[in-house]
């Protein structure tokens, strides 16, 4: 017998899964994580709903049962440092479920630590990414904890699941046949399975519910403003308008060392890109174990920092930093998306992306229509842009003669070829 830290959702399997550990005499702990899933977008809360969750797990039986609202812990440790990394998993994927697994492992092993339990337990599949991540989570804070992963060593078919949730008392929430399979937390919401899975079949309007179908967008666009300071998000507002229809709270800031307001300001962002529809992602990519699968995303707040800030960045950043970045993040998201998140080299990456933060000061105007986000507008005391340099008006500072012999030393290379190509010997 041991005592286990079970990462508990409340649903079928992983309430299946705490039974069968009881039955084989272990102790257990439930651990559930609030990443805001249930108030990404409304922002008010999901304490009730939580508080059933923990109740659940007590009543099968289960040693104690956590839940732990890790919101802000999620937003400040894991979303903003991959924000500062413009991470998208080949290109489209904001890694939403990604950035939650290695904080989902930080809090099993810290409970661990607490209960004195020498296992962790999840109800990931053999199949999935999430298996990766959790593990490879655990084993780099403690490689003394062991991890079990019992759905891996042997599957749980939905009709196994019910009939050994009616042999076992446990309740079964009585919604019909659930047609895809979910995952959200306030950077994004993931949708997979079911019809889904043949990627000629286009996504059915029921798979989405943060972003807004076609017809139900308003014909009018609406303008947020983002202001970034030292490379944090500072303040997100909306435009006249959009604070006159919200009854002018559409304005949140983060004041200088209130770290609070973050996660209402990326929820905020949910729900005024998710209702002109922006931020929905269909793709076809590739798993950690080598599967193509095809996944279906929601991620309103996501899109639009990720286009402000990268806008922010071509502003304020020299051409090699942000070559050299391009390459960067894409590496930050191939750590963060294959499990790798604790990696030395996430962390030097990470030093990378603050050598640079001062600079990242500024605000950013994107306008929400119809599905898109677009960057309008710019600005820093920190830009580098010249207008004096760029301009084709009056008022040009650009010393125009100089390119000439720029240009005849930057092609001598060409021209040394070109010559020799053309001498009778290589003819
Ligand atoms: N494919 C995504 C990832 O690996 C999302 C998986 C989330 N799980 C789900 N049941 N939709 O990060």
């Amino acid at each position: 017998m041991s005592r286990i830290v079970l990462a508990y959702s409340g649903g079928l399997d992983t309430s299946v899964l705490l039974k069968k550990l009881i039955a084989q005499g272990h102790e257990v702990v439930a651990l559930t994580a609030n990443l805001g899933e249930s108030d990404a977008v409304a922002g008010d809360g999901a304490a009730a709903e939580l508080e059933a969750v923990r109740a659940k797990a007590l009543a099968l039986g289960a040693l104690d049962a956590v839940v732990v609202d890790a919101r802000e812990r999620f937003v400040r440790e894991y979303v903003m440092p991959a924000l500062a990394a413009n991470v998208m998993y080949e290109g489209m994927y904001p890694l939403s479920a990604a950035l939650s697994r290695p904080l989902i492992a930080a809090l099993l092993v810290e409970t661990a630590h607490r209960y004195g339990a020498d296992a962790v337990a999840h109800g990931c599949t053999g199949k999935g990414n999430d298996q990766v991540r959790i593990e490879l989570g655990v084993r780099g804070l403690d490689p003394g904890i062991a991890v079990r992963a019992p759905l891996r060593e042997s599957p749980l078919s939905r009709p196994d699941a019910i009939a050994y949730a009616n042999a076992h008392g446990i309740p079964i929430a009585h919604t019909a046949a659930k047609p895809y399979s979910i995952d959200a937390n306030l950077w994004g919401r993931s949708i997979e399975a079911g019809v889904l899975e043949d990627p000629w079949h286009g996504v059915p309007e029921d798979a989405y519910a943060w972003t807004a179908s076609p017809a139900a967008r308003p014909a009018h666009a609406d303008e947020v403003v983002l202001a970034f300071d030292g490379g944090a998000l500072r303040q997100a507002q909306g435009d006249t308008a959009l604070r006159q229809a919200q009854g002018d709270t559409g304005a949140l800031r983060q004041a200088q060392g209130d770290t609070v307001d973050t996660v209402a300001m990326v929820a905020w962002l949910n729900a005024v890109a998710g209702r002109h529809g922006v931020g929905r992602i269909d793709l076809v990519e590739d798993r950690v174990i080598g599967v193509k699968s095809r996944e279906v995303y929601e991620a309103p707040a996501a899109t639009v920092l990720i286009a402000a800030r990268k806008a922010l960045e071509r502003l304020t950043l020299t051409r090699d930093e942000l070559r050299f970045k391009a390459t960067s993040d894409q590496k930050y998201a191939e750590l963060s998306y294959d499990g790798l998140w604790l990696s030395p080299l996430r962390t030097a990456l990470d030093a990378f992306n603050a050598s640079f933060a001062p600079r990242i000061t500024g605000e950013v105007r994107v306008r929400l229509h119809q599905g898109s986000a677009v960057v309008t507008g710019v600005r820093s005391p920190f830009a580098l842009y010249d207008e004096a340099l760029a301009t084709y008006g009056a008022g040009d500072a650009f010393d125009h003669a100089a390119a000439g012999g720029f240009i005849t030393c930057y092609g001598l290379p060409l021209d040394r070829v070109a010559r020799l190509h053309a001498a009778p010997a290589l003819a």
